[in-house]
């Protein structure tokens, strides 16, 4: 795609620019502080890794996403560990990252602390100042946590603007979202954001309060793990039945009510982003006072269905004891380098514990992986992979599907046609 002729068409009046701060620069924020910086705002990224500020500066993308590595090289992007920075700015996105507690619950110490840094730095600001909290954090936590900090701060407003970026698509989700959400309690801030959307989206702007703005984002994420864990479930009937999921899911998705999205079975879902939130949303219900049955479902569901895998491992491999295993997939989906929540972890861990030898093989995931396990596994090339005793497969990247199976004993954990002409072939859910 040409993005950059494409935003340039779409780029707002001289008078419509604004100088944005976007402070943490993970995947939401990097993504955020590009796609603004590509719609000709003047953008300034603020995080307290020097490292990341430095690549940044030098327009290298520091984390992989594909879209990102090419726009950051021709955008005006300033980044910066001084939060004082922000003083130059009219709005300010916080993007902190919310990782789970051992309980479920979100950990807000990267919203807590950068919003806290903004509220100080704010004190001085004279002109009034948009503050907008794109992280997702479980309703009721602007107004009760990240409101009060800015009491005094002067004419700060607050406003809820949750993301719903895919990581390997983050850009492009970015500049045509299926919908902007806007969480708002006063009016006035809420027309600030809406023109900063208004001018070059032609995404429908949905605005609301605060509270149900942040819920939409969970609620989002849920649903998605809901169909996942559904699918997975029909699945492992389907298998028992001699029947393939991937053909009723196609067949459910002609349904306009239905779709076809989120219903590829397989090991489950992984990832930052799905795993944590419904652990979250299964938090914060317990909190009060209320049981989200569903939810706890979905959840022991898609920590059940690795489980699944190596039992049909072990139907062919019955003794893992010195077999050398070959793993297909690292990273917990295809276009992306993120292992985070991978199913890959629990089902390698598991290979080890029972004593075999694992080699695998990602193209993109290896160095995040070997930071989880260091000496524990072999990482080599595909051939040497496909030479194992058995194959797992864990993530659906393309070229597997050119990779010479037949001899060998193959367990799918993603649908790989070409690795059904294996000598042995057995799919999770098919
Ligand atoms: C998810 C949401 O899709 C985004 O809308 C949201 O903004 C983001 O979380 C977030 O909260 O920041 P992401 O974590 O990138 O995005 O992952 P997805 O593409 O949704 O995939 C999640 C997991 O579900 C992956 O492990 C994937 O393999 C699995 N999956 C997905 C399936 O097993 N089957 C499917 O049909 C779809």
């Amino acid at each position: 795609m040409d993005m950059e002729a494409k935003e340039t068409e779409l780029q707002p009046s001289e008078d419509k620019k604004k100088t944005i701060s976007v402070i943490g620069l993970g995947v939401v924020g990097l993504t955020t502080a590009v796609g603004f910086a590509l719609k000709g705002h003047k953008v300034i990224g603020i995080d307290i890794d020097e490292e990341k500020v430095r690549q940044v500066n030098k327009r290298i993308c520091p984390i992989y996403e594909p879209g990102l590595v090419k726009a950051i090289e021709n955008v005006e992007i300033t980044a910066t560990t001084d939060h004082g920075a922000a003083l130059k700015s009219d709005i300010s996105f916080i993007c902190g990252g919310t990782p789970s507690r051992s309980d479920g619950s979100i950990d807000l110490f990267y919203i807590d602390t950068p919003a806290r840094q903004l509220a100080e730095v704010l004190k001085a600001k004279k002109d009034r100042h948009l503050v907008v909290v794109r992280s997702t954090i479980v309703p009721g936590t602007t107004e009760g946590v990240i409101v009060p900090l800015f009491r005094n701060s002067g004419e700060v407003a607050i406003c809820a603007n949750p993301e719903f970026l895919r990581e390997g698509t983050a850009i492009e989700d970015f500049l045509a979202p299926d919908r902007i959400v806007i969480g708002e309690n006063d009016r006035a801030a809420g027309d600030i954001l809406c023109k900063l959307y208004d001018n070059g989206f032609k995404s429908p702007i949905y605005r609301t309060d605060i509270k149900t703005a942040e819920m939409i984002k969970y609620a989002s994420n849920a649903f998605l793990a809901t169909r996942v864990s559904f699918i997975n479930e029909i699945g492992n009937i389907c298998k028992e039945l001699g029947i393939d999921v991937y053909k009723v899911a196609r067949g459910m998705g002609y349904d306009k009510r239905i779709g076809s999205e989120y219903l590829s079975a397989g090991i489950g879902f992984g990832g930052f982003c799905l795993p944590k939130d419904i652990a979250a949303l299964i938090a914060k219900s317990r909190e009060i006072g209320h049981r989200a049955r569903i939810l706890e479902e979905v959840s022991n569901l898609n920590k059940k269905q690795p489980v699944r895998l190596l039992k049909l491992l072990k139907k062919h491999v019955p003794s893992l004891k010195n077999k050398t295993i070959g793993v297909l997939g690292l990273a917990f989906k295809p276009g992306t380098d993120d292992v985070r929540s991978s199913k890959a972890i629990e089902i390698i861990q598991a290979l080890l514990d029972e004593g075999a030898r694992v080699v695998a093989y990602d193209p993109r995931a290896i160095a995040n992986f070997m930071r989880l396990f260091p000496s524990e596994i072999e990482f080599a090339s595909p051939e040497k992979v496909l030479a194992a005793d058995a194959i797992l497969i864990l993530t659906e990247w393309d070229e597997f599907n050119s990779l010479d199976y037949r001899s060998k004993i193959v367990i799918d954990g993603r649908m790989i046609a070409k690795a059904k002409e294996a000598r042995i072939y057995e799919g999770i859910c098919w």
